[in-house]
Order: structure tokens, then C-alpha cells, then sequence
């Protein structure tokens, strides 16, 4: 067994096993002021608190783009969402009510999401691919009042089914479209007061954000966070990411998922650290030139990511001076060994894996820059948080044995409901006193976690999670699909890749061009990132009695693997 001794150097977190039998979560809340104040509100902690500390003229944010680069500090940054708070304020948003962010990443993205909070309202952020019928699933689900977006995809927004949706607030400078529902965010915050009065104080149990998230069926799920998380967000990013007010700290993960707000906004920002935010796609010379450029030294990202790089031109990497970086950590799915090797021979630094989920709100199971490494496992538990494997009747395994990864429930940062849908919110803690992942994995004798696999059939690409359900969906919806069914297929870049199966409707014949247009009917209606890679025609798709697609059955003929019981199927 591989492993990579602990580092020399000192760390936040010092000694990993006297803090998991000391540690109690009581400890982190002297770090806010709400401890002494009773005054709570998770975006006051990040941003405001700073200033009131004799911190405001710190860079809070670097941000940068083609086009733009600026700098604010964490005073500036308390005046831009005062002035967006007011903005709301005004316009009679009230506490609880869901506010919708939907654009690509900007400093104004920054400014609207902590003003929103700052009033008390639910945010709810959304990556920017997502085309019109997605943006209405989530709109319609939450009953958002307003959304805030900019003029490339306003057009996305289907305001006339959506009862709920009073405003919509657009960035930039182009005209507005026709009709009271529009309104100018720049002309608004130009107006707005820069002053603390717009701030709501709230409950720890109030929500904050909901994001919206992919099972393996029905609908994306509205996973909603309470203020309380802020414990959490702020006491990982002091162990894990090691972060101190020192550090220039980069996410690459954009907030439309939850490693950019719980990680690319709150426990950096409530640690006092310098946030680093690049907009814009993905290139390894602009990833390399972006740590070299503001010596970046803390660095989260995705193995999808790392193993481009990875395959990137050598040229590319001895252009730019990395020596900046001294801790690197990733997240969203597994870390394979050799990526990690790969990260100590070129920035002499080992990659940190991490593990949690949206639901859980932050990170649960890591690797510690003070503790050893074994490459391709996920680490140990953060002290103050038990995991087990478990069986399906909660019974705990011993080591080595695989099965359900599942943690004791009642951590700081855990989902407080599943947005209108409680059913699916219970099916997370059906076992009495435990929340199941939906993880397989096994715990070694030295309570390293290794990960295994989905107990479902949600897919992770390049390290976003997708629901096979709502492609299959938007799939059938093309005029020559009959059946659609959708599964991963192993991928050594991705992780996995979307492939579908399809069954044509009779007449149908099947080309490529056909399953070029059926991509970009999914890229146009659905996400960019949604759409499948490969497509494979069948004369008909392996169904259970009841009409359901056996995706177990297509994996088993993707992957040339028996395909096991079958007595469900309906063979006709
Ligand atoms: C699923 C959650 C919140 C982080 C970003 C993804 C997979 C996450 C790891 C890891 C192997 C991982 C799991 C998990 N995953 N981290 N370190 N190794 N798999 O959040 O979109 O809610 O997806 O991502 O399968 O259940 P998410």
C-alpha cells in the first residue's frame, strides 16, 4: 500500500487525532460575532465583519476575465452589497423569498448573491449553460420572485407561465427589454445606498441558498442550506484548505454548484483570505497563467480538470512560474493515484482529495496537509463528524467490506429540507439516525474511506452530476425518438461520459446527422452540459414490466458485462 508521509510544515490543523476526540462544534462559534452579538446573517460574517475588525482595506476579491480585471477590497465589497441589499429592499423583496442568479461569473455575480442574502432572501444560483426548459423547472419549482441575469440570457427566462416571477433584473448596459418585469441592475445599484440599514438579522435555521441538484429520478431537487452551515464552511476552510488571512486562495468551480458558493465564496471570505475568481472557459495556459499572475498559493479544483492538464503540452506548464502554490486539494469525483504522483512531480505538491455532496453543504471526509496520504482514498472524517459504512439495514461493516457510505446525522452544514419535496428529503435518513450518500464505499483498518461507485445511476462528467432522468426526458421530446435511455460510460478525461441509447419512432431512419441534431436539440433546450457525447441507436430499449428503462441492463452492454437478473424485463 502506497502511502505519502505527512508534510513538514505547520498547519491549521496540527493534530488530526486529538481534535477528533476533543473537538465539539460549540468551539467555532466564538469565531463570529454573533456569539457575543446574537446578531446573525452568514453574509455579514463573510464580507462585513471584516471592516468592523479593522480588515476592510484587504483585497477581498481578484477578479478577472478577457475583457475585465479589478480588485476589491473587503470595504468595497461591503459597500457594493449594501448597495444590492437596498436594491432589494426597495423593491420589497422580503426575508425567505427566492432570489434566482442566473450568469456567468462576475464581480456583479459576487455583489447580488451576498446582497440577496444580506435582506434575508433565499438564493438559488444557476450555472450559466442552462437553457430555457431548465431554467423553468427550477424557477417553477422554487416559486423564485426574481432573478437576476444579463443580456445574453435573458432570453432564457420564460416569464409568461411563471406566476411566481415578479422581476427580472438585468446586468450590463444594453437596453432592456419591453415590459414592467425588467429592470436595470446597473441603474439600480448606481441609486443604492451604500449604508448597513438594508441588513436583516436572521435565524441560524433560516435558509440562505438552495441548489438545485440531479437524482437519478424525477426532477432536479432543491437542496436547501440554513445560516448555520457558516460553522462549517469556516472551520473546513481552516483545516482543509489550510486557508490563512495571508492566502491568495483559487476555486475554479463555478457558484452555480456548491463548491463555488460554500468554497468559491463563504470559507474563504470568512476566513479573510484573498479570493481569486477567473471567468471565462477552460484552458491549461490560461489556468497556469492565472496561479503564475496573482501567485495563487491555495488552489481547489477537479481531477477532470487536473487530468487536462495533465495531458496538456509540457511547453504550456514551464512558461509560468507555479511556485507560489504551496497546498492543492480537489473535489467532485475520484482522485485517481496517478494524477496525484502526476501533481508531486510538476508543482512538488500532493493533491488533496476531498469528499461531500451538496446535500451535505461542505466537506465531510479529506485528506489534511499535516496528515499522511494514501493516494485513490478520500481520507478520514473532519473531526466532529462521524462516517461509517454501513449495510442497507444500518448495521455497521467492518473494515475492507464495501457498502453504503453513510454519516451520523446532524452536522452543522447538513440540507435542512429538500425544497417542496419531503418525501425525497426522508428517503436520505430512512435509516434511522444515519444520512446514506449514495456512495459505495469501504473503510480501511486505519479509517482511510476508498470510494467505489454511485448506488445509483446519477452520472458525474467532468465533475458535474447529472440526472440520467431529465436528459431521458428532454430526449423523447425529439420528434424522431421513441425511447430514450441514458447512462456514464467510463471516460479516462471525464470520469464518465453521457452516452444514450435510442430507440427511433417507426419510419425513422438513423444517420449521423440525426444524432447530430438530437445533440444539439439537448444543447439548445436543456445544457450544453447535458448533452450526450455518444449516441447509439437501438431497435428497442430493455424495459421492466412497468415501462421503466433498465439502465442497469444498457451499462451491462456498454460495458460487455453480464447482465445479471432479468426476470423484470418485459421481453416482448
Ligand atoms: C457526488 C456529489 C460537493 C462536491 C462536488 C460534487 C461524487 C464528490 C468525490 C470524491 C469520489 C466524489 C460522489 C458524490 N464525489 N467528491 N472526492 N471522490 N467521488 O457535488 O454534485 O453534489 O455530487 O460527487 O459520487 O455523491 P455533487
Amino acid at each position: 500500500m502506497e502511502v505519502l508521509e505527512a508534510q513538514q510544515g505547520t498547519y491549521q490543523l496540527e493534530d488530526y487525532e486529538k481534535m477528533r476526540e476533543s473537538f465539539d462544534w460549540e468551539q467555532t462559534k466564538e469565531a463570529f460575532s454573533w456569539h457575543r452579538t446574537g446578531k446573525v446573517n452568514i453574509a455579514y460574517e463573510t464580507i462585513d465583519r471584516h471592516v468592523d475588525e479593522g480588515r476592510g482595506n484587504k483585497t477581498a476579491l481578484l477578479y478577472s476575465d478577457a475583457k475585465r480585471e479589478e480588485r476589491y477590497t473587503f470595504q468595497d465589497m461591503k459597500d457594493k452589497t449594501n448597495q444590492a441589499a437596498h436594491m432589494f429592499k426597495e423593491m420589497g423583496v422580503e426575508k425567505g423569498e427566492r432570489i434566482f442568479i442566473f450568469m456567468p461569473r462576475s464581480p456583479e455575480l459576487y455583489f447580488v448573491l451576498l446582497g440577496a442574502i444580506k435582506v434575508g432572501a433565499v438564493v438559488g444560483p444557476l450555472f450559466e449553460a442552462f437553457m430555457q426548459d431548465a431554467v423553468r423547472a427550477r424557477l417553477e419549482d422554487s416559486e423564485a420572485t426574481t432573478i437576476v441575469t444579463t443580456p445574453d440570457l435573458v432570453s432564457r427566462i420564460p416569464h409568461d407561465d411563471l406566476p411566481a416571477l415578479k422581476r427580472i433584473i438585468v446586468a450590463g448596459e444594453q437596453d432592456l427589454p419591453a415590459g414592467d418585469i425588467f429592470i436595470s441592475l446597473d441603474e439600480k445599484m448606481k441609486a443604492a445606498s451604500t449604508d448597513d440599514s438594508a441588513l436583516e438579522w436572521v435565524d441560524l435555521e433560516d435558509g440562505f441558498i438552495l441548489h438545485y441538484t440531479s437524482g437519478s429520478t424525477g426532477k432536479p431537487k432543491g437542496v436547501y442550506h440554513v445560516h448555520h452551515a457558516m460553522l462549517q464552511h469556516y472551520q473546513t476552510a481552516k483545516w482543509v484548505l489550510d486557508l490563512r488571512e495571508d492566502d491568495v486562495y483559487w476555486c475554479t468551480a463555478d457558484p452555480g454548484w456548491v463548491t463555488g458558493t460554500s468554497y468559491g465564496i463563504f470559507g474563504p471570505w470568512l476566513n479573510g483570505a484573498t479570493n481569486v475568481v477567473r471567468g471565462g472557459r477552460f484552458s491549461p495556459d490560461d489556468w497556469y497563467g492565472t496561479i503564475d499572475k496573482y501567485n495563487v498559493t491555495v488552489w481547489y479544483s477537479a481531477p477532470t480538470a487536473f487530468r487536462m492538464l495533465m495531458a496538456a503540452p509540457k511547453e504550456t506548464l514551464d512558461k509560468h512560474d507555479l511556485s507560489s502554490l504551496r497546498h492543492i486539494l480537489s473535489v467532485g469525483e475520484p482522485l485517481n493515484p496517478e494524477v496525484v504522483r502526476w501533481g508531486w512531480d510538476v508543482f512538488q505538491h500532493r493533491i488533496h482529495d476531498t469528499w461531500w455532496m451538496t446535500e451535505t453543504g461542505a466537506m465531510l471526509i479529506c485528506n489534511y496537509p499535516s496528515e499522511p496520504i494514501k493516494p485513490g482514498s478520500m481520507g478520514r472524517p473532519i473531526p466532529g463528524v462521524d462516517a461509517a459504512i454501513i449495510d442497507d439495514h444500518g448495521n455497521e461493516l467492518p473494515p475492507n467490506e464495501m457498502g453504503n457510505l453513510a454519516i451520523k446525522a446532524g452536522w452543522p452544514s447538513q440540507m435542512r429540507k429538500i425544497w417542496n419535496n419531503e418525501p425525497k428529503f426522508n428517503e436520505y435518513f430512512a435509516i434511522e439516525g444515519w444520512y446514506v450518500s449514495g456512495d459505495t464505499a469501504y473503510r480501511d483498518e486505519d479509517g482511510y474511506f476508498w470510494f467505489q461507485g454511485r448506488n445509483d445511476d446519477v452520472i458525474m462528467t467532468a465533475g458535474e452530476r447529472v440526472g440520467p432522468f431529465e436528459i431521458e426526458s428532454k430526449l423523447v421530446e425529439h420528434p424522431s425518438v421513441a425511447e430514450a435511455g441514458v447512462i456514464g460510460k467510463p471516460d479516462e478525461i471525464r470520469g464518465h461520459i453521457i452516452k444514450a441509447f435510442i430507440a427511433l419512432r417507426s419510419g425513422e431512419e438513423e444517420s449521423d446527422e440525426l444524432k447530430e441534431e438530437i445533440r444539439k436539440f439537448i444543447k439548445t433546450e436543456l445544457a450544453a452540459h447535458a448533452v450526450p457525447r455518444e449516441i447509439e441507436f437501438k431497435d428497442k430499449l430493455p424495459k421492466t414490466r412497468s415501462g421503466k428503462i433498465m439502465r442497469r441492463v444498457l451499462k451491462a452492454w456498454e460495458l460487455d458485462e453480464p447482465t445479471g437478473d432479468l426476470s423484470t424485463m418485459d421481453d416482448n
